[in-house]
């Protein structure tokens, strides 16, 4: 039987639901589920959510714009996000900053031109006594010095091709 994308979703959404007994609770984890999927929550993706939990798509909207970890457009493979609060900004965070726009060659808020990484600012990530501190993607790290920036966006890069594989066989719902 031919399954449409909607019937997909709820398919692979169904379990988080049962774990959660069809409660609220399963928005968050179901939006961080389509999030590592698909790289962002889509308008679609929103609606079957809103359908599964019994409501109104705009709340699941308003979660989604509240959270800065959730987002509806593409965004990078690796999402670097640099701590720019006090502890880290009285540390070197500036020039760490300035590594990783030049190393990359964009602003804070974009995206690479070939989708690797994206580059965002983060509030404190509770690793003030090691700053400057950044987290690629979920993983994070401290003492972060412009020399290290090299070595940390080679790390990205050298894991890229095995992410890339597997990205190849995604859906984009
Ligand atoms: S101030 Fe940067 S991790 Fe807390």
């Amino acid at each position: 039987m031919l399954m449409t994308d909607h019937d997909m979703l709820r398919q692979e959404l169904a379990p988080l639901m049962a774990k959660y007994e069809q409660s609220r609770s399963a928005l968050i984890p179901m939006l961080q589920s389509v999030q590592a999927k698909y790289s962002r929550i889509s308008p679609f993706a929103m609606q079957i959510i809103a359908d599964m939990l019994g409501i109104h798509p705009v709340e699941v909207m308003g979660v989604v714009s509240f959270y800065s970890f959730l987002n509806t457009e593409p965004k990078g493979r690796f999402i670097i996000r640099l701590c720019r609060t006090i502890s880290c900004d009285m540390v070197g965070r500036e020039k760490v900053a300035r590594q990783l726009q030049t190393d990359l060659g964009v602003e804070f808020g974009r995206t690479t031109a070939d989708g690797k990484f994206t580059l965002e600012w983060a509030n404190c990530l509770g690793l003030c006594d090691q700053g400057p501190a950044l987290l690629v993607n979920s993983k994070a790290y401290t003492k972060v010095t412009p020399e290290s920036v090299h070595a940390i966006l080679e790390e990205c890069r050298q894991t890229y091709g095995v992410h890339a594989q597997e990205k190849k066989e995604e859906h984009t719902i």
